[in-house]
């Protein structure tokens, strides 16, 4: 089992990883365009945590990390994650991959990208599984942060973690 991150960058295997990634989430999230799968699984702002087990993916996490800093000539930095989707194919759903998923991704978006928090529209199915990593609907980050940055979705309820500074996330 290995845990990998990657984003559209030309390798060959990670473009399959990708694509596995893909078709993952086409089928766990029915309500997604297919086609808006694909642009931001594919798009190079976007990076992708995938779990890996026998040389097949069996689930992953999308999202998008905002790093800009002195945002509005106002001194404050954005180091926020905006989760675009998160799923596990459905045969190896509740055996914990998803817990450790978002463990992962939360050690590599602090330790690689400097994030602080993660922001997510949870399908309503789903609020107790982020309830479970920490999320809570109380969003605290400021709002020059982010407003009129990630994307409004109808479908879901905001979500938001904040991600430890010291904690070790992964063994
Ligand atoms: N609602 C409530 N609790 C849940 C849910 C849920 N939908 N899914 C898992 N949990 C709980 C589990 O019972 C477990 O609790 P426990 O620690 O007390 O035993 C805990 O959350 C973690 O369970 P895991 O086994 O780690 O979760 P799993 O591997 O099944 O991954 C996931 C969770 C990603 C939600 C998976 O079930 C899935 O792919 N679902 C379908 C797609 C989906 O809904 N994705 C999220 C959409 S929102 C978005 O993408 C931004």
């Amino acid at each position: 089992l290995k845990f990998v991150c990657y984003s559209n960058d030309g390798v060959d295997e990670h473009m399959v990883w990708l694509i596995g990634l893909k078709n993952i989430f086409g089928r766990q999230l029915p309500n997604m365009p297919k086609e808006y799968i694909v642009r931001l699984v594919m798009d190079r702002s976007h990076k992708s945590v995938m779990v890996i087990r026998r040389n097949q993916v069996v689930g992953g996490i999308t999202y998008r990390p905002y790093v800009r800093l002195n945002l509005h000539s106002l001194n404050i930095s954005q180091k926020f994650g905006e989760i675009a989707f998160c799923a596990i194919t459905a045969d190896e759903q509740v055996k914990g991959y998803g817990t450790r998923l978002m463990n992962h991704l939360k050690q590599h978006a602090r330790d690689v990208d400097g994030l602080t928090h993660f922001l997510t529209y949870a399908d309503n199915n789903a609020v107790g599984y982020f309830i479970k990593q920490g999320f809570t609907k109380e969003i605290h980050l400021e709002k020059d942060r982010w407003r009129g940055y990630i994307k409004d979705y109808d479908g879901g309820i905001l979500m938001e973690c904040k991600i430890d500074p010291k904690l070790p996330y992964t063994d």
